[in-house]
């Protein structure tokens, strides 16, 4: 499974890419927001420090808007990948952007219908969210199984981003469920490596440590 980070914080994505562990970037208005920065600048920056694939979100809601951001968007970096909206108007811009090679990623997918139709439109990724699906009292995790179903059953072939994850449970259970990648906020990403019987240990060794009458 990829990791990628469901953020736009410059100094939390170099952090933990030093332990090797981002694979790509996830953005949306809302994050971008959160860092009071130019959009521009911060998808160059995010771009320039990871390798793997980095979603900017266009604003546009007609296929036109959404055809000319995302043309905008593809030329800021190599690995840059547009975010589209699962709607009509971002099937037919997904389309159309697939067919001039500019990789997408359809955004905010509810249903296994939005995601066998973003995925026949030429998505690169579709993203459905399981957090918000579970706060609407769904099963968030079984949308991943069923659409990881569905893309294998036609040989689609874009890759599921299980987003809106809020829990380490969310995320093992995509992984189970089959999906290619999770974006992960980085507040939870930590939780991923901690365990409080890790530092019980780790404590205890030193304590036991002090015992050793020559430590050379
Ligand atoms: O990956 C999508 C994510 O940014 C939305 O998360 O927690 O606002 O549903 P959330």
């Amino acid at each position: 499974m990829e990791f990628f980070l469901d953020t736009a914080n410059i100094e939390e994505i170099k952090r933990i890419n030093r332990l090797g562990l981002v694979d790509g970037v996830t953005t949306n208005p809302s994050i971008i927001a959160k860092e009071g920065r130019d959009f521009k600048e911060v998808i160059k920056e995010i771009c320039s420090i990871v390798d793997g694939p980095v979603s900017a979100e266009v604003i546009g809601l007609t296929v036109d808007e959404m055809v000319q951001e995302a043309r905008d968007i593809a030329t800021w970096a190599s690995n840059v990948v547009v975010k589209i909206p699962m709607t009509e108007a971002g099937l037919e811009a997904v389309n159309i952007l697939s067919s001039e090679g500019i990789k997408t990623n359809v955004t905010l997918i509810f249903s296994v219908a939005q995601g066998l139709m973003a995925a026949k439109a030429g998505a690169t990724y579709v993203s459905p969210f399981v957090g918000r699906i579970d706060d609407m009292g769904e099963d968030g995790i079984e949308l991943i199984g069923n659409l990881n179903k569905t893309l294998n059953n036609y040989g689609l072939e874009s890759k599921i981003i299980t987003a809106s994850v809020r829990t380490i449970g969310h995320l093992e259970q995509a992984a189970v469920a089959g999906a290619h990648i999770a974006t992960i906020p980085g507040a939870l990403l930590p939780k991923l490596w901690s365990h409080p019987l890790t530092d019980i240990g780790i404590q205890k060794f030193l304590e036991d440590w002090e015992k050793v009458p020559q430590k050379n």
